[in-house]
């Protein structure tokens, strides 16, 4: 029976459908509902106290929904609340930061690495830490990225601007000689062709959702959880507020038509 329940998925809004996204093609017979929190975003530019009180807000929601695991797809909330929600819920809850920081470690040759996120991520230094405590020789070069996130929701993917904003932010990447990124925001995998063009080939840009979605299979297999029924999940999409331009942006996270939308207030 439990394994029949849904995975519940919280974001700031809808950038975590990229972690949906890496769901459904690594879990395609989960139930999966998502939680937007449109209404209070952005979290990236919030203080901590703030995050981890939507956080709560949002977690206990997905509980009321009877879900089975939750997955904290916001990588902010992952940074400055994590390890409070999972002190404080029985379900599993799982976090986009530790899937990424251990597939940067492992994948680093120079051990030095970069991390981009929002500026509350890269303030708490949360990925600094994770990252060290897995190799603690390792070097790492952080820069907040806030201009990406409005970039990514207004389209800009492959734009002038994004790439003057990328080189501004990227460039002294390669002096530091990194020879892995972390793309530690919701946002980033959008804008993995031009960083990549800005930064070069050699350094390997680590996708926290897709390293997310690895470890939520290995949980669930783990625990006995994963569903076993055939067909596709359904998606359940819940959001705060529905803002401007929103099925249009929601679609291009998910890479799907976006359907089953709810409003709530929480
Ligand atoms: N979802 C946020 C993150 O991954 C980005 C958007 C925001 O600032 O709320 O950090």
């Amino acid at each position: 029976m439990e394994a029949r329940k849904a995975i519940g998925v919280f974001d700031s809004g809808i950038g975590g459908l990229t972690v949906v996204h890496e769901l459904t093609r690594s879990l395609p017979h989960e139930e999966i509902i998502y939680l937007g929190d449109t209404a209070r975003l952005p979290y990236g530019t919030k203080s901590p106290e703030t995050v981890l009180r939507f956080s709560r807000k949002n977690l206990d929601f997905l509980k009321h929904k009877q879900v089975k695991l939750i997955v904290v797809a916001c990588n902010t909330a992952s940074s400055v609340a994590l390890p409070r929600l999972q002190e404080e819920e029985e379900l599993p809850v799982i976090g986009v930061l530790m899937p990424g920081a251990r597939a940067a470690a492992l994948v680093t040759k120079t051990k030095r690495v970069g991390v981009i996120g929002t500026t509350a991520t890269i303030h708490s230094s949360a990925y600094v830490k994770a990252l060290q405590g897995i190799t603690p020789d390792l070097e790492i070069w952080t820069q907040p990225c806030p201009l990406f996130v409005p970039l990514v929701e207004e389209g800009w993917l492959d734009d002038p601007i994004t790439e003057l904003a990328t080189k501004r932010y990227l460039e002294p990447l390669a002096e530091f000689g990194a020879d892995a990124l972390v793309l530690g925001c919701t946002h980033y995998p959008l804008l993995k062709d031009i960083i990549s063009r800005v930064v070069g080939p050699e350094v390997v840009l680590v996708d926290s959702a897709r390293e997310t979605a690895a470890e939520v299979m290995n949980v669930l297999e783990e625990r006995g959880l994963t569903n076993d029924r055939g067909g596709t999940g359904r998606i359940t999409v819940y959001v705060t507020d529905i803002p401007y331009r929103f099925k249009e942006v929601g679609e291009r996270f998910l890479r799907r038509p976006l359907e089953h939308v709810e409003h709530v207030e929480l």
